[in-house]
Formats: C-alpha cells, sequence, structure tokens
C-alpha cells in the first residue's frame, strides 16, 4: 500500500550502536532536525567523533553492551 505509514524500529546492536528505521526525525539539542540515512545508526558508547551518529569508533574502543 502506498500511503502505509512506515513502522519505526529502533535496534540496540550488540556492541555497537543504535539502529533506527522507518518513521522517524532525530532532532538536536536546539530543537533542529538533523538530516540522516535511514536506516541510522546512532552512537551509543560516547567516542564517535560525528556524534549522534555512529562513526565505528566503538570497535576501536572495545565497546561492549
Ligand atoms: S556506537 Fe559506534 S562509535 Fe559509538
Amino acid at each position: 500500500m502506498e500511503n502505509q505509514e512506515k513502522k519505526t524500529e529502533c535496534v540496540v546492536m550488540k556492541d555497537g550502536p543504535y539502529m533506527i528505521k522507518g518513521n522517524f526525525k532525530i532532532i538536536d539539542a536546539q530543537g533542529t532536525e538533523i538530516e540522516s540515512a535511514d536506516p541510522a545508526f546512532l552512537c551509543r558508547c560516547g567516542h564517535s567523533n560525528n556524534r549522534p551518529f555512529c562513526d565505528g569508533k566503538h570497535r576501536d574502543k572495545g565497546f561492549k553492551g
């Protein structure tokens, strides 16, 4: 169906980021919408140089969770 809204999913990836897909917006602390891909990968380890997005640094840092 064309007009059917996409379901939103947030998946906690093992030892990695959150993966968000579907119908979502990412808003920064100032209330501005940040453009993102779908799916988007959001940093969960705190080490990304491109927060809120994951840049793969969790692997170098040995993030577990
Ligand atoms: S989760 Fe990937 S850099 Fe933080």
